[in-house]
């Protein structure tokens, strides 16, 4: 099937004193191309090959990229001062169309990139058909879908700080508040609510580290590359890379290297969607927690009620159905990089239109991931009430509840057997002693620092009366100093390396 450009641009040979092409005449395919096709296309064709329902929201990138290209044109001396001038008037014209909601999306003009080309050119005649002199759709997309997700890209990332550092507001308050950690969700050892937040602080600055990285691979140039093999035309690509702001950190421009690679590969979107999904798998796993933390039994968090709602059969629930439903809709994202990745692997080169098919799931990822980050932001930091000034909602601890359930579960055992290995026993050694001594104490249900001294020392005649001092949660706390551990005193260490970071 030949190319809508080259279709068109044959009508336009036709007759090539024509005068503009209407909107009428540019809306309507099926007469237009009657002379080539013996058969208007289906209603049904028209509606699944057209894009224009979904990719009408790369609007404003695909004016921008069309500017770009228009004004090198011009420097070039491929269009003349007074086109540009038209191609300039006429998008602006586009624009507000668009912006103020009366722009007319004609489902026969396929796609973005046709609808507002053919709106151009009934606007300002010739100079919109000039536009698309060295371009195809083909560079044309891929440079849209590139800009506009690099915009995204850039939302994301400051969402992504600001979860950081609500989360680190919790993790100062909580630094002195200890809760059982858990391997196998069984009692392991005590740690400190702060230090547990701030593991989410480190995952989340992985995230942030990820789309810094994809930005750079999104942001480079295809336009120039054409339909797939480059233009005769002199085209000054770096000159429409530095205007679209595609540039590294140097400033230098930066440009797809090869026509067929640049109109083809959505590896930078299959990227994006990688780190969007393990980003959301990090939500999803706060969000676990929450629920868990929620729930009666545990009883360790509250979080504000505009993130629960009640029950229609049981009066006296709270359902945690914001951490729920990002749980859930970590699945969809995840479902997305399955289906980006899977419509690549199939395609040779170079431009296909399968790849039309990239849209839907990265916007519904970009969409889920943003509202996702701005909704934990809220839940977790809490919101300045506009009014009183006062932080409302946000995460609320139940400290007594963390510490009694960290003093069920015998948390402090290793630390009697590092104890005891500090005493001159071998680690093994002391492993089995504690052993010892913790099934006792389960036989008269109490905990090992409510047995008396005289009872730990027929486990080992070393245990002394400091042991007390080891075996509290607090104890256990402070002696973990390593560069990463739990002890207070190393937690606020991380909270202001973290703070310096983010500033
Ligand atoms: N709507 C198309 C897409 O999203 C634009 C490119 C079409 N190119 C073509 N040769 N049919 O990929």
């Amino acid at each position: 099937m030949l190319e809508v450009e080259t279709r068109l641009l044959m009508i336009c040979c036709r007759n090539p004193h024509r005068t503009p092409m209407t909107h009428k005449q540019f809306d309507n395919k099926s007469t237009a191309w009657s002379a080539l096709f013996s058969e208007p296309m289906s209603e049904l064709v028209k509606r699944y090959t057209s894009s224009v329902r979904f990719d009408q929201r790369l609007w404003q990138a695909d004016i921008a990229g069309s500017l770009a290209h228009a004004e090198m044109l011009m420097t070039q001396g491929i269009i003349t001062p007074e086109d540009y001038s038209a191609v300039e008037r006429g998008l602006k014209l586009v624009a507000e169309e668009i912006k103020a909601g009366q722009f007319d999306w004609k489902l026969d003009l396929e796609d973005v990139h046709l609808n507002i080309e053919a709106r151009l050119t009934q606007l300002v005649g010739d100079a919109g058909k000039r536009l698309h002199t060295g371009r195809s759709r083909n560079d044309q997309v891929a440079t849209d879908v590139r800009l506009w997700l690099r915009d995204e890209i850039d939302l994301i990332s400051s969402r992504l700080s600001d979860l950081q550092k609500a989360l680190l507001d919790v993790a100062e308050k909580n630094v002195e508040v200890i809760l059982p950690g858990f391997t196998h969700l069984q009692v392991a050892q005590p740690v400190s609510f702060g230090h547990h937040l701030l593991a989410y602080v480190e995952m989340f600055s992985r995230d942030y580290e990820r789309m810094v990285e994809v930005r750079r691979r999104t942001n480079r140039l295809p336009l120039g590359a054409a339909a797939l093999a480059g233009t005769s035309y002199p085209l000054d690509r770096e000159r429409v890379a530095r205007t679209l702001r595609m540039v590294d950190e140097q400033g230098l421009p930066q440009v797809c290297q090869n026509s067929l690679d640049a109109v083809s590969d959505r590896d930078f979107a299959i990227e994006f969607s990688a780190a969007a999904a393990l980003c959301m798998v990090h939500i999803s796993r706060l969000s676990e927690e929450l629920v868990l933390w929620m729930s009666q039994t545990f009883g360790f968090v509250k979080i504000a009620d505009r993130f629960t709602t009640g029950s229609s059969i049981m009066p006296q629930k709270k359902n945690p159905d914001v951490p729920e439903l990002a749980r859930g809709k970590t699945g969809r994202v995840v479902g997305h990089l399955m289906g980006l990745i899977t419509l690549m692997k199939g395609q040779p080169l170079a431009y296909n239109k399968d790849n039309q098919e990239d849209k839907e799931p990265l916007f519904d990822t970009v969409d889920t991931l943003k509202d996702t980050l701005s909704i934990f932001c809220e839940m977790v930091g809490g919101q300045v009430n506009a009014e009183t000034g006062f932080k409302e909602g946000g995460i609320s601890v139940n400290a007594e509840r963390m510490e009694s359930a960290a003093r069920k579960g015998y948390a402090t055992a290793t630390d009697l057997a590092d104890y005891l290995v500090r005493k001159g026993l071998a680690f093994r050694d002391a492993h089995e002693v504690v052993a010892q001594a913790v099934k006792a104490a389960i036989a008269q249900q109490l905990d090992l620092s409510e047995l008396p001294l005289p009872v730990l020392q027929q486990f080992n005649p070393a245990i002394d009366q400091d042991v007390y001092q080891v075996l509290s949660l607090r104890g256990s706390l402070d002696a973990r100093k390593v560069l990463g551990g739990t002890a207070p005193e190393q937690v606020r260490l991380q909270i202001a390396r973290h703070r310096s970071r983010l500033a």
